[in-house]
């Protein structure tokens, strides 16, 4: 059962989420908009936990808070309008949709390997957290999914309680509803979740109009969308239980794949078949297998259980047939 810690003394509670946090476990914390599920970041295994706690049944991008604009721009790129948003809105509700950078140390399961990375500072609590634990933390709504988001430290304890060890209470959220979230490209700003700042009050000072999408947040997450972003070069195929001469094999656990010895290279996404360190693998196995230069990427079969069901939504639609 989880332990919820009331905050009664900022820097013991500060001192036990960090501890929790470096751990690569996962706290559930008050932000100025909703209480969110924060892990490191930068820790694949650490995101891995955020999807299979949530049960989330796809690696949609997270949105990564950070402590303020001087951490924010190690892991994306700003513009002058991005910077000018960021230094008018936080700390606030205000989620960028910026450029990731090459060299960040953001994992790329928190950013569902896409080439952009959703940032956000957060208020109060959240905020002095980042900046003690010193890295970005991944965090989405601290609710199962298809649950609405908690604004409370109980919604959070009735929904999750029995799945995640710490949830701080800092009292109900002042906002109540998620962070706006914008897309800048260039001079362009996009809506891509409206929230808990207003759309004008972003337009007066970026000094033009969102664009938004007529599919709104769905944009991110419609299939056709995300199977652009996500196909490899190779082809991949799935529930391979044996490898044709040159394929590249993604393995998992410990099976034997047949004719596995004229497989070009061997990767294993978890040797002991262990779902959470299979996640965090994922984007990076592609990203190797891929750059190995074979035609056919074989992937050995990865039970439907738990991350699984993330895992293999992943693949299908790395799978999925398109015109090139
Ligand atoms: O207020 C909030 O934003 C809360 C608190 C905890 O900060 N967080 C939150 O996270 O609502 P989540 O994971 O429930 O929603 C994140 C949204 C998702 O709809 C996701 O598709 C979008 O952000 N997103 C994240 N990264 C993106 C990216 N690179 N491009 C487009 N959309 C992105
Ligand atoms: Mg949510």
């Amino acid at each position: 059962m989880a332990k919820v810690s009331i905050i009664h003394n900022r820097s013991k509670a500060l001192e036990e989420a960090c501890a929790v946090l470096a751990s690569g476990e996962l706290v559930a914390l008050p932000t100025e908009t909703v209480y969110g599920l924060a892990g490191d970041a930068t820790n694949g295994e650490a995101v891995a936990r955020i999807f299979e706690t949530k049960g989330r049944p796809r690696f949609n991008p997270l949105i990564c808070h950070m402590a303020g604009i001087d951490m924010a721009q190690r892991h994306v790129v700003f513009n002058e309008l991005a910077r000018k948003l960021a230094e008018t809105f936080w700390p606030g509700p205000l989620t960028l949709v910026l450029s990731k950078r090459m060299d960040s140390s953001v994992h790329p399961l928190a950013s569902a390997g896409l080439e952009t990375l959703a940032v956000r500072t957060p208020a109060g609590f959240a905020n002095e957290l980042i900046d003690r634990f010193g890295k970005p933390l991944a965090a989405p709504s601290a609710n199962r999914s298809g649950k609405v988001s908690p604004s409370r430290a109980d919604h959070v304890e009735a929904d999750l309680g029995d799945r995640v060890g710490l949830i701080l209470d800092a009292g109900p959220a002042t906002v109540g509803v998620e962070s706006t979230i914008v897309k800048v490209d260039g001079d362009e700003i996009s809506l891509l979740r409206p929230g808990g700042l207003e759309a004008d009050s972003i337009e007066s000072v970026a000094e033009r109009s969102l664009i938004r999408p007529a599919w709104g947040e769905a944009a991110i997450e419609a299939p056709g969308m995300l199977r652009s972003h996500y196909a490899p070069v190779a082809r991949l195929r799935m529930n391979a239980s044996s490898i044709e001469p040159g394929e590249v094999l993604i393995g998992f656990g410990g099976g034997s794949v047949e004719g596995v010895e004229h497989a070009s290279r061997v990767f294993n996404l978890s040797p002991y078949a262990d779902m959470v360190e299979a996640a965090a693998n994922l984007f990076d196995t592609i990203l190797q297998a891929d750059r190995v230069g074979a035609g056919m990427i074989a992937v050995a079969p990865i039970p439907e259980t738990g991350l699984g069901e993330a895992i293999n939504d992943r693949l299908r639609r790395a799978s999925a047939p398109r015109n090139t």
